[in-house]
């Protein structure tokens, strides 16, 4: 398991600095399956492809993986014009859950790049907190304020600050349970 975080973290890193980023769609699920391919590839049999299985997590069930495509096709023509919109559709996206693990790290990427792309903003991660973010993340699905706010007060014009991205990637993983110092223990 964390053998897969380590990896996946080093491909994360990888995506950035091999600009590869940039030739991902943004705000489509395509983009999404792109980011969670280049992620997951060859640590997930599953890397890039929408599952086929019903998943839930601290007794949210997220979209029925019978209804799971058109609902995609759905989300990714939401707008995104405003921050407002954006977040939203990121939450709908959420609420999908299109893999059956690593939602989260590659649709935090997902949201940047439409933040950037739309906004000429990042959202600077290391400076939100861990238990916070996931208490607004669980609490999106009913309402999105609590998220929009957090969110918000952490975004960034340094959109091509190199740190800032790379402690945003590792905050993510941080959030998923994984930190660098886990290296100590494994190999
Ligand atoms: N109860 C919940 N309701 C809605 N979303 C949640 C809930 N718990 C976690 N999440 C979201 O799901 C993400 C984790 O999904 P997961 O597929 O495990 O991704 P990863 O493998 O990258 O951790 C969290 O980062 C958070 O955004
Ligand atoms: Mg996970």
């Amino acid at each position: 398991m964390k053998n897969i975080d380590k990896k996946s973290l080093e491909n994360a890193y990888r995506l950035f600095e091999s600009q590869n980023i940039d030739l991902i769609e943004v705000g489509t699920t395509k983009g999404l399956q792109q980011i969670h391919h280049y992620l997951f590839d060859g640590l997930y049999e599953f890397a890039g492809k929408i599952r086929n299985k019903n998943i839930s997590k601290g007794g949210f069930r997220f979209a029925n993986s019978l209804y799971l495509n058109e609902i995609l096709v759905k989300i990714e023509e939401l707008p995104e014009d405003s921050f407002d919109e954006i977040v939203s559709k990121y939450v709908e996206m959420n609420i999908a859950h299109p893999f059956m693990e690593g939602n989260g790290r590659s649709m935090r990427i997902w949201l940047d790049m439409i933040l950037k792309t739309r906004l000429k903003k990042l959202v600077n991660w290391q400076n939100i907190d861990k238990s916070l973010y996931l208490q607004a993340m669980e609490r999106s699905p009913i309402n999105e304020l609590e998220l929009k706010t957090l969110i918000s007060l952490n975004l960034t014009d340094e959109i091509d600050n190199r740190e800032i991205i790379f402690k945003g990637i590792e905050q993510s993983y941080y959030y998923e349970g994984y930190t660098k110092e886990d290296d100590a223990n494994y190999e």
